[in-house]
């Protein structure tokens, strides 16, 4: 018989959204926009420390909304942390523009202060600065942005944070997504908190914001239907804010589920041989979306392949981390920056990187279920026969 599936990241709804969207349809504010979108809007900014946020459709949309506010047009090259999901970047082609993909470093897995320094310079020489960097916070951990905020400042290059998947995440105190010109949050149903879909773009410029909404209502103002600006179809739904207002109540709750369900992986796996946990940067403090890790197959004799099969025979769903995008070959035209000489960190992280079941939702005995999946695999097949003859009595 098959076992029950656990997934990756699934939705945790607070009990309480249906009282928002009761509402909504009492009042008929079913159409977009809203009370729903104008106090989620100023909830959220509220919560992180912003003048002001536009809820949109999507983090896809946001981006897209930044780049556009940002003037990004055919021709102008965009820079973008290569570890990353795809939608980081979509939105530079929706441009015209040309990504320049930087590398990752090891201690935030995030965008690497070197190899961005590194394409500045050659950019600078060469006349063509980025006319904007999108900096990734990846598996809810920040980015070093102290250091990648001076480079960006000694070219004067503007910062958008994607931080899809940082909400909750604070780095030196700071909310994550609030230290850049612009920063993103995905709602999408595997993220901290969910809508099912949307997004919001934040800043501490409240005249881009206001022009952000502007943009993601099709450009649309005089009464009698004039244009004069290509605009889009990115706001909220009234529903839909209801649900992200009720999850925002709930986000502090949710970042620690997830911090707690990361230290549970971290003892019962921690000490098997070859597995390494992402480490958190110093000074933040992690949401830790997704509890990843690392396998150096040669100190565990067990391979990516063999424990990804394992969990998935299992039905537990554990997948590799994101492929880097200069690997792709959507991006196969676009530059990339490795790490440092020959070091290509993204890379390395691609080749042995798994991430774990990790929903707020996820039951103790679930998360003991893919624990013991995982030991069992080691056993069977592993290395580290004498670590589980001496834990053995013990078990
Ligand atoms: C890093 C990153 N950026 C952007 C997005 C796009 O967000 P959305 O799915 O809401 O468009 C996601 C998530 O899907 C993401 O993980």
């Amino acid at each position: 018989m098959t076992k029950p599936r656990i997934n990756l990241s699934l939705p945790h709804m607070s009990g309480r959204e249906q009282q928002y969207i009761n509402e909504a349809f009492e009042t008929n504010w079913i159409a977009p926009l809203g009370p729903n979108v104008d106090a989620f809007e100023k909830e959220i900014a509220e919560k992180v420390g912003v003048k002001d946020a536009a809820a949109v459709s999507s983090g896809t949309a946001a981006i897209h909304l930044a780049l556009s506010l940002l003037n990004v047009t055919k021709g102008d090259q965009v820079f973008c942390s290569t570890f990353t999901f795809v939608a980081s970047a979509n939105p530079i082609l929706y441009q015209g523009a040309n990504p320049v993909f930087i590398d990752s470093e090891p201690e935030s897995w995030n965008m690497s202060p070197q190899a961005l320094e590194r394409a500045m310079q050659e950019a600078s020489l060469a006349g063509r600065l980025p006319k904007a960097v999108i900096i990734v916070n990846l598996y809810g951990q920040s980015s070093k942005m102290d250091e990648l905020l001076e480079i960006c400042d000694a070219y004067d290059v503007p910062i958008i944070e994607d931080a899809a998947e940082s909400l909750g995440t604070t780095y030196k105190g700071k909310a994550s997504g609030t230290l850049g010109k612009f920063g993103i949050y995905s709602f999408n149903g595997n993220k901290i908190i969910t809508t099912s879909g949307g997004g919001m773009l934040i800043s501490n410029d409240a005249k881009a914001i206001q022009r952000a909404r502007f943009l993601a209502s099709q450009a649309d103002q005089a009464p009698h239907y004039q244009h004069s600006t290509v605009g889009f179809n990115y706001r909220m739904s009234n529903i839909l804010a209801g649900v992200g207002r009720t999850q925002l109540q709930v986000l502090d709750s949710r970042v620690s589920a997830r911090r707690s369900i990361y230290e549970i992986y971290y003892q019962g796996l921690a000490n098997l041989p070859g597995i390494t946990f992402m480490p958190e940067l110093e000074e933040t403090r992690m949401n830790r979306w997704l509890t990843t890790l690392t396998l150096n197959e040669e100190e565990a004799g067990v391979t990516v392949k063999q424990l990804l099969t394992a969990l998935n025979n299992e039905n537990i769903e554990a997948r590799p981390v994101w492929k880097p995008l200069h690997m792709q070959p959507l991006f196969k035209e676009a530059s990339y920056y490795p790490h440092q000489g020959n070091e290509h960190v993204a890379e390395q992280l691609f080749t042995s990187g798994i991430c774990l079941p990790s929903g707020s939702n996820l039951t103790g005995d679930d998360q003991q279920r893919v624990i013991r999946c995982i030991r069992d695999m080691f056993r069977e097949i592993g290395k580290n026969t004498s670590y589980f003859i001496l834990r053995k009595h013990e078990v």
